[in-house]
């Protein structure tokens, strides 16, 4: 299985990428680490542990790292997420706890301590503990075997008219975290836009008739709200877990190589992902966008994974 740390800010998206990491059998979920982002750290970090319990997955260690962007002032996605980074549903009291590590910490004793190559980074939140972690410790960027993380795109913003939520909330780390020398897989909102929790994917869910599909339904329900109110969506766009999916089975979502780049200083454009489409892309490319979600396959393993959650 591959082994990799989700850095994430749950979020309704967020908890179906923890539901899906931790319930398929090709992904080792080695650790969660969290980020201030859909909500402030105290809460994504709670949201994370309920999250868990609900997915009975509570042995998976869970680190909080930073609270708040390097540069630029907090700022939380609460018309989406709600005030708690979870509305829509009752969370359950957390019954673990969050580790005393810095999630920085668990992020680059992690990478070090296992064989090179053999850790991926998911992140699906701010990427401000990715960037710290690769200023604090240089060795992780020849070390781990890759970062798929959710972020960007190459041709729509959805936090301004060009720039997604987790680029544009911290910048300057997703340029240092775009311009290091691993590969990188960025699942923008080209592809995630594709990933709609529709009508039929929410009666797939239904069926199972678990506590843990119902939990789902529940911020399902809000997420669609949210998204028919502020974006102008009939179906929510269920972003996060198709990064972990990519590594599930990497033929559920196609890429394509391009020069990546995070703009700092555009009087519109702060926070874009600019992808250079020009052809042939230059050799050693390390960069690559996701194009074509295959929906109903990725849906089937979300599906799977919720249902896996009765057999633990
Ligand atoms: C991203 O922003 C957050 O609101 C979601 O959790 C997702 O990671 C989508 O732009
Ligand atoms: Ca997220």
């Amino acid at each position: 299985a591959r082994k990799i740390i989700l850095d994430c800010d749950p979020g309704h998206d967020d908890a179906v990428a923890i539901i899906l990491a931790g319930g398929d059998p090709a992904i080792d979920l080695v650790g969660i680490t969290t980020v201030g982002g859909n909500q402030t750290l105290p809460k994504v970090t709670r949201n994370a542990l309920s999250v868990l319990r609900v997915a009975r997955l509570t042995e998976v260690p869970v680190y909080a790292g930073c609270a708040r962007p390097l540069v630029r002032k907090v700022e939380v996605a609460e018309a989406i997420h709600g005030d708690s980074g979870l509305d829509g549903v009752d969370l359950p009291e957390p019954v673990t706890e969050v580790g005393s590590r810095h999630a920085v910490d668990f992020i680059i004793d992690t990478i070090m301590n296992n064989a090179p190559n053999t850790i991926t980074l998911v992140p699906t939140g701010p990427l401000t503990n990715i960037g710290m972690a690769v200023r604090k410790e240089p060795a992780i960027a020849e070390r781990v075997q890759e970062v798929v993380l959710m972020g960007g795109g190459y041709h729509t913003g959805n936090w301004s008219a060009v720039a997604e939520f987790n680029i544009i909330v911290d910048p300057e780390a997703a340029n240092i975290v775009f311009n290091e020398p691993w590969p990188l897989t960025m699942v923008g909102l080209d592809l995630t836009h594709q990933a709609l929790a529709t009508p039929a994917v929410e009666d797939q869910i239904g069926a199972i008739g678990s506590e843990c599909s119902e939990f789902v339904l529940g911020l399902f329900g809000f997420f669609r709200k949210a998204y028919q109110e502020q974006q102008g969506f009939e179906n929510p766009p269920v972003h996060d877990p198709c990064a972990v999916a990519y590594l599930i089975d990497p033929s559920v979502v196609s890429t394509r190589k391009a020069p990546l780049d995070v703009e700092l200083r555009g009087e519109f454009t702060v926070g874009m992902t600019v992808a250079d489409f020009r052809a042939p892309a230059p050799e050693g490319c390390t960069t690559q966008v996701a194009v074509q979600l295959d929906h109903q396959r990725f849906w089937d393993l979300v599906v799977n994974a919720i249902a896996s959650v009765e057999s633990r």
